[in-house]
């Protein structure tokens, strides 16, 4: 594990003036004290066709109570060298918070025993997963963290004073710590017949009927993470070999000691493929399901809906708490060309493009989403209202078809505004002794 001196001068203080919080004296000693690490995974091995989906338990990561502000990654090789997305296609890699017993040792727990299937992590009785606060229920699309492609394009800086806080020993259940997992989806494509194909997880192209656990694949199940799972393989060109490499997700945590003058936020991820219904508790709950995964028809082929080559998914999200948009991101894949979040009122919440490499070198590989623009509205102007139904729309070009597509959205919501949180933590006069020693 090795530590990176905290930065002094990150593109937060610039975030800190230009969003111009009331009082930005005492978000200066936040600023000052982020701190920065960077980690690498354990080492996975692919090669020309093969895939890795693996799952690493208590991984490094910054312990104690503190606010995470950023988490970036990105696949290396033996050396260190960023590996361009045309070499290896970085499907997903997922932070995953849970809780473990004390007295399990991490040797007796047996990594080949299946919790988590797509972005589904299945139930363990001895592991409690630490979920984000939703919309998804129970064990889907819980993480903290997770991008794609994207990734090394793609802003996650929580701008001050707001903060993801964890590792609060207050909430965590006696008995128990807190660890971390990451999810890595890797496809090697190097010399397959079909990139696009094999990144997309088309069945035929991984000759799979069955999926992982043996089960056959539906007949209407084109492609999609149910086809290319841990030691599947892409087919390759005719006579194509090469060697086989080491890998390792590198990802740089940044983070701040918690204080009282961050202020939390809440993690939520909305699916467009997310259907409701009003659960049979008759207490007009609702029952969400989330599929992750959706199929984009061509537009040649498929049913004509009036857009033209414009694939337009949308569904409808009842938010039962609301509060400020802080941060908002979407995850696409491949085709697609941007996902918006609207009110209830049709306002639009976040609007979050993907833009498309270039060239060939890593981060700006061509036809590849090597970034998704961010929203930072100023805090305190996007709120969501308390019981608001959202729109989440997701366009993808369907000038050719597309299997195993996402559209999720990321939000990053606070229910207190700075002013209000300090009012609330800060009754006594230790509020005027905090600030006054925060500017000597
Ligand atoms: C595809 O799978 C079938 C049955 O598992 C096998 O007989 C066949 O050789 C495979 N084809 C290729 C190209 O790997
Ligand atoms: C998605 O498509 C709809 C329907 O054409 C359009 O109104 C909307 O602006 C598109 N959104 C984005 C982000 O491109």
């Amino acid at each position: 594990m090795r530590f990176v001196s905290p930065e002094l001068f990150s593109p937060l203080a610039i975030l800190v003036l230009i969003l111009g919080t009331p009082c930005s004296c005492a978000f200066g000693k936040t600023e000052n004290n982020v701190k920065s690490a960077v980690f690498l995974s354990p080492k996975f091995e692919l090669g020309p066709g093969s895939v890795a989906n693996k799952y690493y338990d208590d991984v490094d990561f910054p312990r104690g109570h503190i606010a995470l502000k950023s988490f970036n990654a990105e696949v290396v090789d033996e050396a260190g060298n960023p590996v361009p997305l045309h070499e290896t296609y970085l499907h997903h890699w997922v932070v995953v918070r849970y809780y473990q017993p004390k007295d399990v040792s991490h040797s007796s727990y047996d990594v080949t025993h299946e919790r988590y299937d797509g972005h589904r992590i299945l139930h363990d009785s001895d592991y409690i997963m630490v979920r984000n606060s939703g919309i998804c229920q129970r064990n889907f699309l819980g993480q903290y963290y997770g991008l794609g492609s994207e990734t090394r394009g793609t802003a996650t800086d929580v701008p001050d004073p707001f903060g993801i806080v964890v590792g609060n020993l207050a909430e965590i259940p006696e008995g128990y710590e807190e660890k971390w997992m990451i999810n890595v989806h890797a496809i090697d494509t190097r010399g397959v017949v079909d990139k696009m194909g094999c990144t997309e997880c088309k069945c035929d192209l991984y000759n799979v009927t069955e999926d992982k656990h043996g089960k056959p694949i539906r007949e209407d199940y084109k492609g999609g993470l149910y086809c290319c799972y841990d030691d599947t393989h892409c087919r390759l060109r005719e006579g194509f070999e090469g060697p086989k490499r080491s890998l390792y997700l590198r990802y740089t945590v940044k983070w701040v000691d918690w204080d009282k003058f961050i202020v939390p936020v809440k993690i939520y991820i909305l699916d467009v493929t997310d259907t409701l219904k009003i659960s049979d508790d008759s207490k007009g709950n609702f029952e969400h399901d989330c599929l992750t995964e959706y199929e984009v028809q061509s537009c040649s082929t498929g049913l004509k809906d009036g857009n033209g080559c414009n694939h337009v998914k949308r569904t409808n999200l009842p938010m039962q708490k609301g509060g400020y948009v802080i941060y908002g991101v979407a995850h696409q894949h491949s085709g697609g060309t941007g996902s918006t979040l609207y009110g209830q009122d049709g306002r639009v919440i976040c609007s979050s493009i993907p833009s498309y490499g270039k060239g060939k070198e890593a981060g700006n590989e061509a036809d590849y989403i090597v970034g998704m623009s961010t929203c930072y509205p100023r805090p305190g102007s996007v709120k969501i209202i308390d019981g608001e139904t959202l729109t989440l729309e997701s366009n993808y070009s369907s000038s050719r078809g597309h299997t195993g597509v996402m559209g999720l959205f990321y939000l990053l919501v606070a229910e207190q505004l700075p002013h209000q949180h300090f009012r609330h933590s800060s009754r006594s006069s230790s509020f005027f002794t905090n600030i006054n020693s925060i500017i000597d």
